[in-house]
């Protein structure tokens, strides 16, 4: 049935790709075509849009046939071909969309002003027909008509431009804008010896094509810089299956010799071979929870760490992982995926923290409207949720998955303290 689900997806993905790009690509030429440009530049333009579609696309050509590359590429192949890629891809559903809008309303245009300027020049005839010289002061005030008609044509057009602006913002600046952010979590009954304590979580870092050395590096500047007391991954090392994951293993091994690192695994770590991943993180220093759970000594004061599967690819089992645990002392779990969090409720574990969810990776928020395509998968989409006894941190994560960009949603590092 999963199969199925695929194959439905993978066609509509196709149909999308190939049915807007075209339309997009006849209605360039359809412009073209109405320009002004002579007969000899006309075949140029229309050469250059084309062949301007199809490079766009070369990336995803290349993932079709011969697969997704592994390592990161040079600059050389990043900034020409794979970024514009990015950015193109990002953008034109959403020039698709703005020029059927504004077809739409250019329709209720042609229809309605027609019917109104009728009205209008009738009701003005019976005013103005006495006084022959006003017909003359009428017909002033053509220009500024036709200017504005103009202007709003234009301007029509250059939001069109929007939507590449805003991926290119999004590829280039806002997807490295590590960002630390601060979280006050206030845990029921928490011994004073545990509330000077300073955590830090990160989460889908998803090392591959476009969390390459430079990105992992820079991160891993802020996280050693803060020198929390413990650090927590919550899944998703990587972004799909034998991506590279040395450099984020040596980050890890970095970080691991001077605070103690926790993770636990996410959806995409089950793509590549979950257990070699385990066993390399373990190598690293780092401690891997799967469904496991151990006391951790602060200030001569225990708190039990536990981890659980993902439920995506796995089986999460909150009580395998609690089984040699004291359930008196204060407890931090660690479950990938936040749609985890309704099923444990009933267990009172006072902080879980989570991702998965990137925030969305673009978030729209107007007047009494957030947008988030996060909230297609579930309702905590990144923040803090309590609900009674219950604390849910999600991490809208470090990398990106789909287009590398990111709008309204920075790559986030939470310190948190408990209180
Ligand atoms: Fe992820």
């Amino acid at each position: 049935m999963r199969f199925y689900y695929f194959l439905a997806f993978l066609v509509l993905m196709f149909t999308i790709i190939v049915s807007v790009q075209w339309y997009l690509g006849k209605r360039a030429i359809r412009c073209i075509n109405n320009s002004g440009f002579s007969a000899r530049k006309k075949p140029l333009l229309k050469v250059l849009i084309v062949s301007s579609i199809i490079f766009l696309n070369l990336p995803l050509f290349y993932t079709f046939a011969v697969g997704r590359p592994h390592e990161p590429l040079s600059p050389f192949i990043m900034y020409p071909v794979v970024y514009p890629y990015a950015i193109w891809g990002s953008s034109y559903v959403l020039i698709f969309l703005i020029l059927k809008i504004s077809d739409l309303f250019s329709f209720i245009y042609k229809i309605f002003i027609p019917l109104q300027d009728k009205k209008q020049h009738k009701t003005e005839y019976r005013v103005r027909r006495p006084d022959a010289t006003q017909d003359s002061d009428r017909s002033s005030d053509l220009p500024s008509s036709i200017g504005k008609r103009n202007f709003l044509k234009i301007a029509g057009k250059g939001i069109i431009v929007a939507p590449v602006l805003c991926s290119s913002y999004g590829v280039f600046l806002a997807r490295e804008n590590f960002t630390v952010k601060d979280a006050e979590i206030k845990v029921h009954g928490l011994p004073d010896s545990l509330k000077t304590m300073r955590i830090v979580q990160i989460s889908d870092i998803h090392a591959g094509l476009f969390m390459g050395k430079k990105e992992i590096r820079e991160w891993v500047k802020k996280v050693a810089e803060i020198k929390p007391d413990m650090l927590f991954i919550t899944g998703d090392f990587i972004a799909s299956p034998n991506d590279s994951i040395s450099e984020c293993l040596d980050a890890v091994k970095f970080l691991s010799s001077f605070m103690p690192v926790y993770g636990c695994l996410g959806n995409h770590d089950y793509w590549g071979n979950e257990e070699v991943l385990t066993k390399s993180f373990k190598n690293s220093g780092a401690r891997l929870l799967r469904n496991e759970g151990e006391g951790f000594i602060f200030n001569n004061t225990e708190l039990n760490i536990c981890g659980v599967e993902d439920p995506m690819r796995s089986t999460p089992d909150f009580e395998k992982a609690s089984k040699n645990l004291n359930t008196g002392k204060a407890t931090i779990l660690l479950s990938h995926n936040p749609n985890y969090f309704d099923k444990i409720k009933k267990y009172d574990i006072p902080l879980t923290l989570s991702g998965h969810t990137h925030g969305g990776q673009i978030n729209i928020i107007l007047p009494g409207i957030n947008i988030s395509p996060a909230r297609l998968i579930t309702r905590y989409t990144r923040g803090l949720y309590t609900e009674n006894r219950c604390n849910l941190y999600v991490n809208p994560g470090l990398g990106t998955i789909g287009f590398p960009l990111r709008l309204n949603v920075p790559p986030e590092i939470t310190v948190i303290r408990l209180v």
